[in-house]
């Protein structure tokens, strides 16, 4: 049983080379990025801010960001350069091309952040940690905080109640787990996950796709 779809040996190569890239980061293209795009402007971004896209795939979002964000305005990481490439060539409208220099998609399967500015004002996780093992959160947002120290962060993640034994079913229809993708987690392990990190968290209303809960930290 693989602990992550994407550590699936070829499972990138393989997708990219049927054209599936959308497929990858979950399809649902302009309902997703819509939805991201309406959290983070309630949240307060404004196109004169900086954000960084974790595990930003082939520019679901992206390509509805930076063309709103001031030109050089966006940074996105990912496990594969391919896949941010991909979306560079593939999805962002032409006009948006001189407005995300290559450099500023850097491949990190570690959330280490390496290169990324510390002066972002927004990042965002989202459907990042719902595909990755509980114990990946925690270093994450640790890392995050030390880079960009004074960053608003969106994560979203598969909620459970505490003690819930077994899978359990999202209220869009997803079935989630607590040792297997798409993973759940319950809100005190994700609040922990948080403060260890140095970070106030809290939980948004908002009915996301898939069932996601989306919670926002910012420096503690
Ligand atoms: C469900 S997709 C979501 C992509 C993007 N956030 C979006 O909403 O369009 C999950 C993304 O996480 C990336 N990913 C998976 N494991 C990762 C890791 N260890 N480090 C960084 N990115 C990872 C995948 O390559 C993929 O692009």
């Amino acid at each position: 049983m693989s602990l992550s779809p994407y550590l699936a040996p070829g499972f990138y190569d393989r997708a990219l080379a049927s054209g599936r890239h959308r497929d990858i980061v979950g399809g649902r293209w302009e309902e997703t990025a819509g939805a991201q795009m309406r959290a983070l402007l309630d949240e307060g971004m404004r196109s004169h801010h900086r954000l960084l896209d974790i595990g930003c795939g082939c520019l679901r979002l992206g390509h509805a960001a930076v063309p709103y964000l001031a030109p050089g305005h966006y940074w996105g990481t990912d496990a594969s350069a391919a896949l941010m490439a991909r979306g560079w060539e593939t999805e962002l409208p032409l006009s948006a091309r001189p407005r995300l220099p290559r450099a500023q998609l850097v491949e990190d399967a570690v959330f280490g952040f390496p290169g990324i500015p510390s002066g972002m004002d927004y990042a965002i996780a989202w459907g990042v940690f719902t595909h990755l093992p509980a114990e990946t959160l925690r270093p994450a947002l640790a890392n995050l905080r030390r880079t960009c120290p004074s960053v608003t962060l969106l994560l979203t993640v598969f909620l459970a109640p505490e003690g819930h034994e077994g899978a359990c079913r999202q209220p869009d229809g997803v079935v989630t787990h607590a040792d297997r993708p798409p993973w759940h987690r319950d809100a005190g392990a994700v609040e922990a996950d948080a403060s260890a990190g140095g970070w106030r968290i809290s939980w948004r209303a908002a009915r996301l796709p898939r069932g996601q809960r989306l919670a926002v930290l910012q420096p503690g």
